[in-house]
């Protein structure tokens, strides 16, 4: 050791080791091993100071990039919404000549409306999981089904037609399904869900009810963050299914058609439009004018009278209506007086003139020029109890003597219906893709 200094001592006048000079600037001394031996300490003290420094500043650091906990991993994982950045569902607007709303005491809110529209197509919601609410109303069908009677769990069969979704919430009418049944549509929808046939959950042959989907459904991931989103809290109850649901379905509106075009650039219904042909006017003059009727009820002036019933701008149902004169039942001989709720005329036709789906709540009338040739002469058979008065004057069943042109008009003019939005957008499609 000594030596060693001895040799340092030695051979450090012309030092080429900086820690030499470092040695003797700390020290005012010559560099010896001990002074080396000092020196590392110090370096070690200084370099743990600056690593401590570096360490704390870098774990600050840390704290603010990692992001809050985030609460809807579950619903990320799943589904191809981000509870952050929500559709509009709330504020979409409406035309000004549009009044009609059955919304009471369930306003639309984003946060419940997107929960409505993942329980909408979901297929947990059936006992076997392979029905969801979308099976039976399309969106590409404007939320209806092109099936006469639609396909539910274990190969039930719906008892009438499925029924187009399209602005339910712009009607007088707030009772929904054909008959009615429903007071609202809160309680509407989760009928189905406990329809035997349906979604199956109906209590009957050692299925489940709706306390056993609400169980099922407060194990899922996605519904415990989505609840909570939507009320606050991840309780899962009927009453807030029925809610928002709801205002999933109130959220589906169809506004951009050829018809509103030129509703909003005229004063009232009856004047011309000015982006129509006059085809497509002749067919509106004849939805909207009454018929004049002959004693023996055939019609010898006037129009056809859908406005009546089917009520421009909303097209929405009178809730007044009786039966139409169609009052069979599917796959049976039996007769159902019992059906006089219409959906809205809107989106009745595709973008190319063609029915979404057969009409009526037996499908009787694939296409829209059989629904006329029913209109055109109705029977008025004794056992038709409930047939509209409208449509029997004289107690007479109507007999509107349509001509071919006034059919090609009433055509043109339906086809005017049809909105573009409500098939392709997104906040109305299956979240599950
Ligand atoms: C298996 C097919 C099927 C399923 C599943 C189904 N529906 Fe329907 N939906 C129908 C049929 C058929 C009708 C008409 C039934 C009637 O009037 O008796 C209807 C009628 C309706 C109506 C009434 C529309 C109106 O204008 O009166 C609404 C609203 C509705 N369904 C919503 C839903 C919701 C919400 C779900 C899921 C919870 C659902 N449906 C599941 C077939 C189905
Ligand atoms: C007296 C009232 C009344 C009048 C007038 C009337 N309808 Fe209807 N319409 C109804 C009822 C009620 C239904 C539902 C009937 C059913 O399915 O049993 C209906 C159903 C329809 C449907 C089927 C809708 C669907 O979703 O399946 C179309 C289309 C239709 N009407 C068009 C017309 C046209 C066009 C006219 C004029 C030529 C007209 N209606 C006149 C009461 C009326």
């Amino acid at each position: 050791m000594v030596n060693l200094a001895v040799d340092f001592g030695k051979s450090q006048s012309k030092s080429i080791y900086p820690q030499d000079a470092l040695i003797r600037r700390l020290f005012g001394q010559r560099p010896t091993f001990s002074l080396h031996l000092r020196l590392i300490k110090k370096l070690m003290r200084y370099y743990s100071l600056v690593l401590s420094i570096l360490l704390f500043s870098c774990s600050d650091s840390l704290e603010e990039t990692v992001p809050a906990p985030d609460l809807y991993t579950e619903t990320k994982k799943a589904l191809s919404i981000n509870p952050v950045v929500l559709d509009n569902y709330a504020a979409q607007g409406k035309p000004a000549y549009v009044n009609k709303d059955n919304t009471a005491a369930n306003p639309i809110t984003d946060k419940a409306a997107t929960l409505g529209r993942v329980l909408f197509y979901d297929k947990n919601l059936s006992v076997n999981n392979t029905i969801s609410c979308a099976s039976c109303h399309k969106q590409e069908f404007a939320f209806g089904d092109t099936a006469v009677s639609s396909l539910g769990v274990d190969n039930g069969r719906t008892e009438r037609h499925s029924m187009r979704l399209i602005n339910t919430r712009y009607a007088n009418e707030a009772k929904f399904f054909w008959n009615e049944r429903a007071a609202s549509l809160e309680a509407q929808v989760t009928m189905p869900i406990v329809d035997h046939l349906e979604m199956g959950f109906s209590g009957q042959t050692g299925r489940g009810n709706i306390t056993t989907l609400i169980t099922k459904l407060g194990g899922i991931g996605y519904y415990k963050e989505l609840f909570k989103l939507a009320y606050g809290d991840a309780t899962i109850t009927e009453a807030r299914m029925q809610t928002a649901l709801a205002q999933f379905i109130r959220s589906i509106q169809s506004f951009d058609s050829k018809y509103d075009l030129g509703r909003a650039q005229a004063p009232n219904d009856g004047a011309p439009f000015p982006n129509f042909t006059a085809q497509e006017n002749a067919g509106k003059n004849l939805f909207l004018a009454p018929p004049i009727f002959n004693a023996a009820s055939v019609r010898i002036g006037g129009g056809f009278g859908c406005q009546g019933c089917h009520q421009a701008p909303e097209f929405d149902i009178d809730p007044n209506s009786r039966n139409n004169g169609f009052i069979g039942v599917i796959g049976s001989a039996q007769t159902d007086l019992t059906n006089t709720r219409s959906p809205s005329l809107r989106d009745i036709l595709n973008a190319a003139g063609i029915a979404n789906t057969p009409f009526m709540h037996t499908a009787a009338s694939a296409t829209i020029r059989q629904v006329l040739a029913h209109y055109n002469s109705i029977a008025n058979p004794a056992r038709n109890t409930n047939l509209d008065p409208r449509l029997r004057p004289n107690n007479i069943g109507q007999n509107l003597q349509m001509t071919p042109d006034e059919i090609n008009a009433m055509v043109a003019f339906l086809r005017t219906l049809t909105g573009k939005d409500v098939y392709t957008n997104k906040k109305w499609g299956n979240p599950f893709l």
